[in-house]
């Protein structure tokens, strides 16, 4: 019996998810926790999230909706841990342990504090104005995560390759420092462009273009949406590429298959108007996702099974986390 993939991810609590955030990140994070053979870690990373000075409440109240939202999209089976980062005290005890062995011309070059830098830069600002050390050291957070549960996978967005990169660095130089193999190296496992979709200006779909669709508001305010979606000035009579259009793309990974394929078709001869193809499409999204809706809209009602869940999958990342921090002590002498 070999040991299962530790699959781990963490997942921002801001605000809510997107149709972009199932169809790259969530979903196909789903299906492979589904796989035989594997063990997945997803938290919400609400230690991580204090960075940019959330308000308590909404920050309370963002965890709570992105763990309902994360089981609700299929992330709720016994092979998957969900944990709030916070409730792992031993995370941030690693991230202290770690940050002795990261040196810190790696974090001056970590993208995000570089662009925020840079941008100070160009406002003829002082280079660290408004850059508090939660922004600075969020990689070393980010790799305590990682290695604290021993992750050999961690899916994410190609802007977070540089940061599992850099929690492999931290890895070696622990490793070099003071025990080999005592933390697991991960793999970032980065989304391929089949995982973008577009959004309502044909852009990817992302909160920082504000071109989103909500994966799981009411199906009235996605149709409403629906219908802001950015088409060309063809007429319903003129054939059109159902490849460039960014209401194919939607239907092609929210539809039933024929639905989407009926539309394709007629798309090539013509005879389809695009309000049309909207009506279609937040009829789709509707059926498509009311089972998603109706365990979101669930699970916030009943607290006992939200909390049953997060007190399972806490108790598991504590217990890995705890080991962890313990071999990390004993090498270091304490
Ligand atoms: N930084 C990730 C993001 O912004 C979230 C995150 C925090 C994460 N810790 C992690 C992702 C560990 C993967 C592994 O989306």
């Amino acid at each position: 019996m070999t040991t299962p993939t530790l699959t781990l991810t963490g997942v921002q609590p801001t605000g809510e998810l997107h149709l972009g955030n199932y169809a790259g990140a969530i979903g196909p994070l789903a299906r492979l926790a589904a796989q035989p053979h594997r063990e997945t870690y997803v938290f919400v990373a609400d230690l991580h999230a204090l960075n940019s000075r959330p308000d308590p409440d909404q920050l309370r109240d963002r965890t709570r909706k992105m763990v309902a939202a994360l089981m609700a999209c299929g992330l709720d089976h016994d092979r998957v841990h969900l944990y709030r980062q916070s409730r792992v005290p031993a995370i941030a005890q690693v991230s202290a342990l770690l940050a002795n062995v990261t040196s810190k011309g790696t974090l001056n070059r970590a993208h995000a504090y570089k662009a925020l830098v840079a941008a100070n830069g160009d406002a003829g600002r002082d280079p660290d104005h408004g850059v508090n050390m939660g922004v600075f050291t969020y990689p070393v957070l980010m790799a305590a995560d990682i290695l604290a549960m021993g992750a050999d996978e961690v899916p994410v967005g190609a802007d977070q390759a540089q940061h599992v990169e850099i929690a492999v660095e931290v890895a070696r130089a622990f490793a070099r420092a003071y025990r080999p193999g005592a933390l697991r190296a991960p793999r970032a496992v980065v989304a391929q462009n089949g995982g973008v979709l577009p959004g309502l200006d044909g852009r990817k779909m992302s909160k920082s273009y504000a071109n989103t669709i909500p994966l799981l508001a009411a199906p009235e305010e996605q149709a409403k949406l629906i219908r802001r979606v950015v088409t060309d000035s063809r007429r319903p009579q003129d054939p059109k590429d159902p490849e460039t259009c960014t209401l194919v793309a939607l239907l092609d990974m929210f539809a039933d298959p024929a639905a989407a394929q009926e539309v394709r078709a007629r798309y090539r001869g013509g005879g389809i108007g695009y309000g049309e193809v909207k009506a279609v499409l937040a009829d789709q999204l509707r059926a498509t996702l009311a089972p998603m809706r109706d365990r979101y809209d669930a699970l916030l009602a009943d607290h006992a099974r939200l909390d049953a869940a997060l007190q399972a999958g806490e108790r598991h990342a504590n217990r890995r986390a705890d080991e962890t921090l313990r071999l990390m002590s004993a090498a270091m002498g304490l």
